[in-house]
């Protein structure tokens, strides 16, 4: 969804900012605009993409300060045009030249727009971050973080802002509310974004902003206080992402990057979290709660996507290795269906960004609701770790491409490691959690020679392309993983795919069978494989082209499949880990043979931060 990258020091602005417009990119958006002051203030926006503002402001002399901010746009409020494009600028008539970037929602923002047309203000886009821009302008005396302070008094919603004036020209004042903002702080000046990797390769020392905290950043200085004008200090943090975890390196795409670093992307999930042979999990950041966590009465966790899929699978863990009654629900049903938290209840929140906007209300209201609150979240700093009482991070790494790879497996790892912690303290013997471990602790091998799929997947995606209907089949663990197969077909190569429960397709959905249709099942030898195989018959009996993915070295599967992924065998809770892979893989390469851009699917974002 929206950018921003704002930037002040002794270097030229525009090549900070576009760089960092350019690794913003991946989020999502629909149009790009920068400003810089350079004896006055100068405005580009566009529709589409940077590379097109690039061209815009190239060679342009007015663009050569020292000073300015930028946005890369996912129209909310407004469709896709230039003057809806962020930077906004308040009312010229005012004289101020104030100029301001925004991400989130002013949810009054229709109030505030009528007070300031009776004002005599006149606006030149739909848009609500207008409408705070001229507020400022309305509220400014000379002094713009004032100003800024004063405005944002008077804000409902969510804001991410950077904002300058011509009056100031050494001054940028940035602030945020439930959407994130970090200040990089540099050898030769400040960078701030919504996003550490327009940041990475130019520092690694960062500022977290907290909520309603606004900063006044001048080329050597800054000065953070709350909208009182009480001073705070700011948290200063190592950033954890390097260049080359952002940097395509020798792959085509991010997707396929993310895919094939998956067994390390796991090791690191697990790294110092396991001691197979002493039966122990160690989750640091479970902190002081532990004890009330192993006496919890109910689990729930949130999610959505990908992150919903990983917390059904983080659902039938809980059940199965704790035997503590857990459920799932869409972030975005359980926060407006009065949900009922009883004594005991722990709510988990599943996240990579950890700013997806209905997962962050959705615990929140948890929160307030009682509920013992964890994230499993990936990126550190995130608004959703800051919203929970404790979490367990993913350690992933950065995942770029809008389809969710290697989070989904960090996720699903981190949901294991939590069940065992609950399991080896309520309900699992020594030897059983060592086994458990053990062969947790053999899985990002096994991950590894499930990524050798590749060519198989590039196959069977030719032989398939054209297919547009897919239904994707499986039991027991293997259902969401079913259910995530579907969603990463969807969702790059635009394909209609529905996962389901292999026994509910008798309930309705076999009558969309008919010949040639691909019918993908995870059928691994687990306690449900016999059923699963009566399921397959079921459908190659009414023409559907099957695709299986099985334990290696099952050659009854080879009899009755069209075609057949195999991976790896491991315990039945851990099968997901592998069994999504040939997935993946499998989406990449039919959203490749398509045509379309594997990294930013058409629609999507990589952040849904708004509802
Ligand atoms: O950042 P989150 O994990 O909270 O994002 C949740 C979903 O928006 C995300 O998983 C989405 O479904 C992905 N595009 C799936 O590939």
């Amino acid at each position: 969804m929206c950018g921003i990258v704002a930037y002040i020091g002794s270097e030229q602005a525009r090549p900070v900012l576009l760089e960092g417009l350019k690794r913003l990119e991946y989020r999502g958006y629909d149009s790009a605009g920068m400003a810089v002051l350079n004896n006055g203030l100068h405005v580009a926006r566009t529709v589409g993409r940077v590379r097109v503002l690039e061209q815009q402001i190239d060679g342009d002399d007015d663009f050569e300060g020292t000073i300015g901010i930028a946005h890369t746009r996912w129209a909310t409020h407004g469709g896709v045009t230039e003057a809806n494009a962020h930077p906004h600028v308040d009312d010229p008539s005012l004289g101020h030249g104030i100029v301001l970037v925004h991400n989130g929602i002013i949810e009054n923002y229709a109030a505030l727009r009528t007070y300031l047309l009776n004002k005599g203000h006149t606006f030149a886009s739909e848009t609500d971050t207008e409408v705070l821009t001229h507020l400022i302008g309305e509220l400014y005396e000379g002094d713009l973080e004032a100003a800024v302070r004063s405005a944002l008094r008077e804000i409902e919603g969510a804001y991410a802002i950077a904002v300058m004036s011509q009056e100031e020209p050494d001054v940028l004042v940035a602030a945020r509310q439930g959407s994130p903002l970090l200040i990089g702080v540099s050898e030769h000046g400040y960078i701030i974004a919504s996003d550490a990797q327009a940041i990475v390769g130019h520092t690694s020392r960062v500022l977290d902003l907290d909520e309603e905290i606004v900063a006044r950043i001048t080329r050597d200085s800054f000065h953070t206080a709350d909208l009182d004008n009480v001073k705070v200090t700011p948290r200063m943090r190592e950033l954890e992402v390097s260049l080359d975890q952002i940097e395509l390196g020798d792959y085509p795409h991010y997707m396929l990057k993310e895919i094939m670093e998956q067994p390390q992307a796991v090791r690191r999930c697990l790294r110092g979290r396991i001691d197979a042979s002493g039966g122990e999990v160690i989750l640091g950041g479970l902190g002081e709660h532990a004890r009330d966590l192993i006496r919890c009465q109910r689990v729930v966790f949130l999610g959505q996507g990908t992150a919903l899929h990983a917390g059904m699978l983080g659902e039938y863990l809980v059940e199965d290795l704790a035997r503590v009654p857990s459920e799932t629900d869409f972030a975005s049903e359980f926060r407006y269906r009065n949900p009922i938290i009883e004594d005991g209840t722990v709510v988990v929140a599943v996240s990579q960004s950890g700013e997806t906007a209905d997962t962050l209300a959705g615990i929140r209201e948890a929160g307030e609701r009682g509920a013992l609150t964890l994230g499993l979240i990936n990126v550190v700093g995130s608004s959703i770790p800051s919203a929970t009482d404790a979490g367990v991070y993913l350690r992933v790494g950065p995942e770029v491409g809008v389809a969710s790879t290697k989070a989904f497996l960090g996720q699903v790892t981190a949901a294991t490691m939590f069940a065992l912690f609950l399991g080896r303290r309520r309900f699992l013997s020594n030897n059983q959690t060592v086994d458990l471990l053990h062969a947790l602790e053999a899985i990002p091998d096994k991950i590894a020679q499930a990524c050798e799929t590749g060519d198989e997947a590039k196959r069977i995606a030719e032989r398939f392309v054209q297919r547009d209907n897919w239904l994707f089949l499986g039991r027991g663990y293997n259902y969401p993983v079913a259910l995530e197969g579907a969603l990463k077909l969807k969702e790059i190569s635009y394909i209609h795919a529905e996962g389901m429960p292999a026994a509910e397709m008798k309930h309705g959905p076999i009558a969309l069978i008919d010949d040639g249709m691909p019918a993908v099942f995870i059928a691994t030898r687990n306690s449900q494989y016999r059923k699963v195989l009566s399921n397959i018959e079921e459908v190659k009996s009414r023409g559907a082209d099957v695709i299986a993915v099985a334990t290696e070295g099952d050659d009854e599967i080879v009899e009755i499949a069209d075609e057949v992924f195999f991976v790896p065998d491991a315990p039945e809770p851990l099968q997901p880990l592998l069994t999504i892979v040939p997935l993946q893989l499998l989406a990449y390469h039919t959203a490749l043979l398509r045509g379309h851009d594997v990294d930013k699917p058409r629609n999507l974002a990589k952040s849904v931060t708004v509802e």
